[in-house]
């Protein structure tokens, strides 16, 4: 099977950096299909720690192809700015990094409209708590048939016409709606020619490149950002990013059929968490969940915000897993939770006196569920690392309820921030 994806069943931040980086070593190719410089995907490779926004994170593998395909919304800038820190850490991506040249471009006045709209609606109930990353902004650029693609910078004029006019409306709802200081036209249009010019060795036709890989029986591997409940479609909506996070993004974001598809595998910690605004059930309020965010090191990888803690939600993981059609399960950060007894798991909704058997549309109604818990016995100590038979009987039990309760078996585990602490237990994903 050559093609796998691997995603988050959470709200983002479930480890997928760490997954994508173990499973990497034997792709061709990784291709990030959604999302842009709002994710944060974390390598702690030889000793050393990597944070990745938009280069795809495989990138630390020599042989690994990075790919950025036309769903994602590309911050030029940033991604120069990753390429430079990667390359003065040894890693270089020359020959090896195709960026689409179909993806959207992110700009200064996305980044402004979305920094803008978050503090006009102040701290009710309204505010969504976005990276202020523009991803929102020019999604909607995309949608509306104004944005300014990866292939405009190349056209002087072309691009000129549409920063003018792109320009002149956004500086008009910020001067006008927001009361903030209109952007400068002449630095936008040097700073992005210039580095235009320098991701132009980068810059190709993604798609016919990811489609010859799968024609050849290449290994390819999506990488997923974000997590199924921040999907714009299925997610707990506004509460969301603006893309579709899930396994049917990868069609539309990738440039190959649906049908291309062969293995989906969904990363889950082994408790929650949620950083930014709206509803979340399982959460751990006061002190228990910040001794949960503290063993955890649950701060944002992109923002450094503290991340919301919460137990684990089967009905919110059974929604994504069938949302996603998850065949595989992979469980990280199943080492924190040592020490910490009982475990609590969400097993059913209730509200106003009736179970919920799925996540509902309306938010105010998932804000208002009574969790219903199962209780579970905790486990004391370290895990091994790499034998999971020597892992508590409490641990393993809580894996074999995981894999009952979602109906996907646990195909690997995760027990540290290390790239070794990773334990396969079902096939190889390219079996
Ligand atoms: P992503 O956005 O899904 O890639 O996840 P992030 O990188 O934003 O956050 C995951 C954090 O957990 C990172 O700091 C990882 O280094 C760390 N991590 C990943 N897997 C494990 C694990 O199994 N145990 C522990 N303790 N940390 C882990
Ligand atoms: P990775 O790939 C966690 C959240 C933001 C906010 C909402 C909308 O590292 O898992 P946006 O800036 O996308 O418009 O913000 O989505 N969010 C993430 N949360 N991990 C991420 O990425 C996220 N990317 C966006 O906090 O609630
Ligand atoms: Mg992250």
């Amino acid at each position: 099977m050559p093609a796998a994806a691997v995603i988050g069943l959470q709200w983002g931040d479930e480890g997928k950096g760490k997954v994508i980086d173990a499973l990497a070593r034997d792709s061709k190719l990784v291709v990030r299909y959604q999302g842009g410089a709002n994710a944060g995907h974390t390598v702690h490779a030889n000793g050393e720690k990597f944070v990745f926004h938009l280069v795809p994170t495989g990138a630390l593998w020599p042989g690994v192809t990075s790919v950025i395909g036309p769903g994602v919304v590309v911050d030029a800038p940033g991604l120069l700015g990753e390429l430079d820190e990667l390359k003065a850490r040894g890693v270089r991506l020359e020959g090896r990094l195709v960026l689409a040249e179909r993806a959207h471009v992110v700009f200064p006045y996305h980044k402004a409209l979305d920094e803008a709209r978050e503090a006009s609606r102040g701290k009710d109930s309204s505010r969504l708590g976005t990276t202020k990353r523009g991803i929102g902004p020019c999604y909607a650029d995309k949608a509306s048939r104004t944005g300014i693609r990866v292939i405009d910078l190349y056209d002087e004029q072309r691009f000129s016409d549409l920063l003018r006019r792109n320009l002149d409306e956004k500086n008009a709802i910020l001067k006008h709606l927001y009361g903030r200081a209109p952007l400068e036209f002449d630095p936008i249009r040097e700073q992005y020619s210039e580095t235009a010019s320098r991701l132009r060795p980068y810059v190709g036709d993604s798609c016919s490149l990811v489609q010859g890989a799968l024609e050849h029986d290449e290994r390819v591997l999506f990488e997923g950002a974000q997590g199924a409940m921040l999907d714009l479609d299925h997610g707990t909506y506004p509460y969301v990013t603006s893309s579709s996070t899930l396994t049917d993004g990868i069609s539309s974001g990738a440039g190959v059929p649906p049908t291309a598809l062969g293995r989906a595998l969904g990363v889950l910690k082994a408790y929650t968490t949620r950083v930014g605004d709206g509803p979340f059930p399982t959460e751990i309020p006061g002190e228990q969940g910040q001794k949960l965010r503290e063993a955890g090191g649950e701060y944002g990888a992109t923002t450094g915000r503290p991340r919301r803690t919460g137990w684990l939600d089967v009905v919110q993981l059974r929604y994504a897993a069938r949302l996603s059609g998850t065949d595989g399960l992979v469980l990280t950060k199943l080492d924190v939770l040592s020490g910490m007894t009982p475990i609590k798991v969400c097993v059913a909704y209730e509200v106003k006196g009736t179970r919920l058997a799925t996540v509902p549309a309306d938010p105010s109604v998932l804000e208002a569920v009574t969790p219903v818990y199962e209780e579970l016995p905790g486990f004391e100590g370290a895990l091994d690392p790499t034998d999971y038979d020597r892992f508590p009987k409490a641990a393993r039990d809580y894996v074999a309820y995981i894999e009952r309760a979602l109906g996907v078996p646990v195909s690997f585990v995760s027990t540290g921030p290390a790239r070794d602490a990773f334990i396969r237990r079902g096939p190889s994903v390219w079996s």
